[in-house]
């Protein structure tokens, strides 16, 4: 079972501190939203399994941390001063902005109007400006990056250099990125701000086509990997129409965020694209590269960022294979696919999220059976305290037992612990299953190793 639609998740996150409308109580701020207790835990486990699996688990890949605002340079020739923006039309009936490569038959979708503005260009980069300067002064014009990727271009020969690395080899980065969207919306699946991890794959020219499909096969395995069913995942093939002024080829991992729309087709949007970006971004910032009539194509640049392969004597500009994921939609998906709803013996429903243990907030909650019983309460806390350092659990007295089953069952938690009179006399512990509500008595000195074995990595 999956989320029906994405407002189930858009209540139990704000329930259960997953996700709350930003600055609420001022009115909000349009497709604003903050992280609660559950949602940086879940958001910092999505993360982390991402850099394990990326950067961990491979013998060819680096990390970075770029900074968000770069050199305006960069922005223009990358090519998003010219080319990033969306097409933006005005509805003349009810005065809405809208997007019109969005149109269903070129209506307004508020008023039902077609007279509509001709379509114009409209700059998705966020503007701001640096030192204190007047603020029409053009040199202090900078951009907060709308894809972390050109901090890792920049950075290309300076990787390159202290990892003495020889291709192929990539480099990861996850950090925010900002569009000013035309029409952010759908709860955290479009906003102006949010978060992309994201790697570049440089290689060899001609090596590019293979790489990039092991890259597209390895990225839909993944998001299998931290639970979402392949039934609710599938490719999309851009069309060449589509395609970034970048792309020779980018192939779409969709995910079914729309289950409750009727059309099939309507259900699926884009998760994370894995793109093939030829040797465009290394060349473009590289100072040699010249015109036919022998001008430099970028004067501005002080480095060449082609890459000299000892072994062929052979000097180029490296092709470049692009992962990029965004970890907000990670998040949405993840939680919808982990939505189930489970009726208990006395008839009532239950929400169950059924995450991977590996992105579960909390990996075990900790319960006393009587908490007017210091010993009981004493216990249940040093077994919370021997489990704190290698995985994320909690100690909660704050309600019944079936109630505290209930908001665990809704966060995820794997496993649930429950301390009682008897655990005083056979120092033992009641452990609950999760997804099968199953209770198991376990030696308190052998929990730690139970959980472990359990769960497939703790404190991720
Ligand atoms: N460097 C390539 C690049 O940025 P993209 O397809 O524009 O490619 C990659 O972005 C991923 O970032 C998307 O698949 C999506 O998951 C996420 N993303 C992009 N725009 C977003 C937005 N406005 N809100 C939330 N996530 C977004």
């Amino acid at each position: 079972m999956t989320a029906p639609n994405i407002e189930t998740i858009v209540s139990l996150a704000k329930r259960r501190g997953f996700v709350y409308p930003s600055s609420e109580l001022y009115g909000g701020l349009g497709s604003a939203w903050d992280y609660g207790p559950m949602g940086i835990e879940l958001s910092n486990n999505v993360k982390q399994s991402w850099w394990r699996w990326m950067v961990y688990e491979r013998d060819d890949i680096e990390g970075l941390d770029s900074s968000i605002i770069l050199n305006r340079l960069v922005w223009k020739y990358s090519g998003h001063e010219d080319t990033f923006s969306d097409p933006l039309v005005d509805c003349r009936e009810c005065n809405t902005r809208l997007r019109a490569d969005k149109l269903d038959n070129g209506k307004c979708p508020n008023c039902g109007s077609t007279d509509l503005t001709e379509p114009r260009p409209f700059n998705l980069m966020f503007q701001t400006h640096v030192g204190a300067t007047a603020e029409d002064d053009p040199n202090s014009l900078v951009y907060l990056r709308p894809e972390t990727a050109q901090g890792i271009f920049i950075n290309f020969a300076n990787v390159l250099t202290t990892s003495r690395r020889k291709l192929p080899f990539g480099v990861a980065q996850i950090g925010k990125s900002f569009r000013n969207e035309v029409t952010p919306g759908n709860f955290i699946f479009r906003t102006r701000e949010f978060e992309q991890m994201e790697m570049e794959y440089f290689v060899r020219p001609g090596e590019d086509e293979s790489v990039h499909q092991e890259w597209i096969d390895a990225c839909f395995q993944w998001f299998t990997s931290i639970g979402l069913s392949s039934q609710n995942l599938r490719l999309y093939e851009q069309p060449k129409a589509e395609l970034a002024h970048y792309a020779k080829r980018t192939v779409d991992i969709q995910y079914r965020f729309f289950p409750e729309r009727d059309e099939d087709e309507r259900q699926w949007d884009e998760l994370m694209g894995i793109a093939n970006r030829t040797d465009f971004d290394l060349k473009t910032h590289s100072k040699k590269p010249e015109n036919e009539e022998g001008k430099r194509l970028n004067p501005d640049s002080t480095e060449d960022l082609s890459y000299f392969d000892e072994a062929t004597k052979e000097r180029f500009y490296p092709y470049v294979i692009e992962p990029a994921a965004g970890v907000n939609r990670t998040v949405l998906a993840v939680l919808m696919d982990a939505y189930t709803e489970k009726t208990n013996d006395k008839g009532e429903k239950r929400v169950i999220l059924k995450l991977h243990p590996d992105l579960a907030p909390i990996k075990v909650a900790v319960l006393p059976l009587a908490k007017n019983k210091p010993e009981i309460v004493a216990l249940a806390k040093s077994i919370k305290r021997t489990l704190q350092p290698s995985m994320r659990a909690v100690y909660d007295d704050t309600g019944g037992i079936g109630k505290l089953y209930a908001r665990q069952d809704e966060i995820g938690t794997p496993f649930c612990v429950t301390v009682d009179h008897q655990s005083l006399e056979d120092n033992a512990i009641t452990v609950r299953d999760r997804d099968t509500w199953e209770q198991e008595r376990v030696p308190i000195a052998e929990l730690e190793r139970y959980v472990f074995s359990r769960l497939k990595r703790v404190g991720v």
